[in-house]
């Protein structure tokens, strides 16, 4: 193969040079006596990607998995109440662990497309008069259908209701993407993980965790050992970690945060709305149908596209990357072959976007889905030609 080969999946993302660079050190003693010195200031910078100030950034070896399980493990007990809803592939699978961990399951199943269902929430929330329900979940953005709910009205209906639930959040698909606001929105665990927005190999859950969750520590009886928050509070408070950290992905790490926190979030924010929004103009011209259906829930980072009956979406995945050197994202559960998915997010400019919507148009064009070529590729450059800036002001 001659060229780059385009990564237009939802994660793994790009990876920037400055992130390799500061990894390609010679391995070190994570016991080092200046280790601290490191990890100090990484852990306090962490908290500004996340948006809180009173809450605490724990940083695991493992993956976005790894990070539901913290939440649940370190804070509920067998049999507690929790409620959730599923509406795509990664809602659906921390409602079966909470299954697996024992807790007693009120799941609203929504339609995959659809975002949290705010007013289910309310009628559970309202009839929880002892205040059973212990924590309430939301998946900010299903990345298998390209949907992001808003927090900030989930945050709204527990203070309005006077719930005191705990809020716990999937944002591995928008932490260090989208607006995300750990204390603003009042959440107590936010999961995230290394491979998306913070433009990283796989290999870390990196979950935000409020000063009431970590009360709740007292309460819970789950068995908890790789993940604890007693064990990371301690070893933290040091400088150093329970276990042997991955080291190189933290250098990896303090290179991604100086990138984000150097862009600003609400910066980094505004450029996935911008390059997503050329995404969407593309998908309009092609005419095909966005997975997400209504644009309250349009996600900026990942677009779930339909391609319509009498078409596979695994031929368009397949002929991208066999012939095109292009990686799409595929449809997951029950909407393999009926979607691919253009991931936006990380490490990411107008042109890689083109690069990858060219590649769904060669695709497209090769297993015979019909469209006029270069109509998305061209909606996007008309969308993009005034330039990021120009958007920015114009929407200032
Ligand atoms: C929204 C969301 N939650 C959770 C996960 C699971 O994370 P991981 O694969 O890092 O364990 C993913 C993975 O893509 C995801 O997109």
């Amino acid at each position: 193969m001659t060229g780059f080969k385009c990564l237009a999946v939802p994660g793994p993302t790009n990876m920037p040079f400055e992130v390799r660079q500061a990894m390609d050190v010679p391995l070190e003693d994570h016991r080092a006596p200046d280790f601290p010195e490191f990890t100090m200031p990484l852990l306090a910078d962490l908290k500004k990607v996340f948006r809180t100030e009173t809450g605490q950034v724990f940083i695991f070896p493992g993956s976005g998995t790894g990070g539901w399980e913290s939440a649940i493990a370190n804070t509920l007990s067998a049999g507690d109440k929790v409620l959730t809803s599923a509406f795509g592939q990664f809602s659906f699978l921390w409602v079966d662990m909470c299954h697996r961990f024992g807790l007693d399951v009120t799941n609203i199943d929504v339609e995959w497309g659809r975002g949290v269902p705010l007013d289910e929430y309310r009628a559970a929330l309202e009839a929880d008069k002892s205040h059973a329900i212990k924590a309430v979940l939301v998946c900010h953005n299903e990345t298998a259908t390209g949907v992001t709910s808003s927090i900030k009205a989930v945050r709204a209906l527990l203070d309005e209701i006077g719930h005191p639930a705990l809020l716990f959040v999937d944002g591995v698909s928008s932490v260090g993407s989208l607006d995300f606001r750990m204390e603003e929105w009042g959440v107590d665990v936010v999961v995230s993980g290394s491979q998306k927005g913070f433009m990283l190999p796989t290999g870390l859950a990196i979950v935000g965790v409020s000063q009431k969750a970590l009360d709740a520590r007292n309460t819970s009886d789950l068995p908890v050992c790789f993940f604890s928050f007693d064990d990371m509070i301690k070893s933290n408070s040091t400088g150093y970690f329970p276990y042997t950290p991955a080291a190189t992905l933290l250098r990896g790490l303090r290179a991604s945060v100086d990138m984000l926190l150097a862009e600003g979030m609400d910066n980094v924010a505004q450029r996935h709305h911008h390059l997503a929004e050329g995404v969407r103009r593309a998908v309009s011209a092609w005419g095909l149908t966005n997975c997400c259906q209504d644009a309250q829930w349009h996600s900026d980072t990942v677009t779930a596209i339909k391609v319509g009956e009498g078409f596979d979406a695994n031929d368009v995945i397949q002929s991208a990357y066999h012939k095109f050197n292009t990686s799409l994202g595929a449809g997951l559960s029950v909407l393999n072959g009926k979607v691919f998915r253009i991931g936006h997010l990380g490490w990411l400019n107008e042109i890689m976007v083109l690069q990858a919507l060219g590649g769904v148009e060669l695709a497209m064009r090769d297993v015979g889905i019909p469209f006029t070529a270069g109509s998305g590729v061209g909606a996007a450059v008309d969308f993009y030609a005034g330039g990021y800036q120009a958007a920015k002001v114009a929407a200032e």
